[in-house]
């Protein structure tokens, strides 16, 4: 899959095993999301461009290289989203960050907005969307659609657990977006959980079941 790839280092793999396991707590779910977010980000960010400066090191002057100010956001899509924002900045801290509040409608599974806030020039940046789960993919897609209804030209949308069908689903509906996922796991349940997955990413994140 051209614009699926699946980042499985041993230890993403290692920290994804942690926080699959239910015993684990918020407390040490929320920094293992974070921990994880930043070792995706390092390969999600593999093709930022670079520029040479003139620099001196203590030895002599020298011709050396520096991200070229290219200008991104990150986007959580709340609630869980949020927990993968620390780590993604402490890669990129001058990104700007903008929110998108989505929740699936229990019964439907359908995506329903309540808040959106992004950066004013918002349709000049590259954009990372951040979403620990894609399931049957329906968030992150209205989210990307409504990103490009404002003028957003390049999305990449990072995950750290997805099924099949969300995969497909992006593909479907946003081909031009790169997807970097941690694990694509097997199937969903009847109420759109991923399985074996992780549980309810934004419950296990901030202790609220
Ligand atoms: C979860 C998750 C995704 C969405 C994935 O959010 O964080 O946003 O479900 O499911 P989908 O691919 O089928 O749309 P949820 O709706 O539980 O809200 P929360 O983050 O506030 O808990
Ligand atoms: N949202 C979650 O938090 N977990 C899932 O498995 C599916 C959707």
């Amino acid at each position: 899959m051209s614009n699926v790839k699946i980042i499985d280092h041993p230890l993403i793999q290692h920290k994804l095993s942690l926080i699959r396991n239910k015993d684990t707590g918020s407390k040490e779910f929320r920094e293992l999301v974070e921990e994880l977010a930043l070792l995706m980000g390092y390969e999600v960010t593999h093709d930022l461009p670079l520029e040479d400066i003139e620099i001196e090191t203590p030895i002599g002057p020298t011709t050396a290289k520096i991200i070229a100010g290219k200008k991104v956001a990150i986007v959580p899509i709340l609630r869980a989203g949020l927990g993968m924002v620390d780590g993604m900045l402490r890669l990129i801290p001058a990104a700007k960050v903008g929110h998108i509040g989505l929740y699936r409608d229990p019964e439907t599974l359908e995506p329903i907005e309540y808040y959106c806030k992004l950066p004013m020039d918002i349709g000049e940046r590259d954009l990372i969307v951040v979403d620990p789960m894609l399931a049957t993919g329906g968030s992150a897609s209205a989210a990307i659609a409504f990103l490009k209804k404002r003028g957003v030209g390049n999305i990449k949308l990072v995950c750290l657990v997805a099924a099949p069908e969300g995969i497909d689903r992006i593909r479907k509906d946003h081909p031009d977006v790169n997807i970097f996922v941690a694990a694509v796991d097997e199937c969903l349940n009847e109420h759109g959980y991923i399985v074996p997955g992780l549980g309810d990413a934004g419950d296990r994140l901030f202790g609220t079941k």
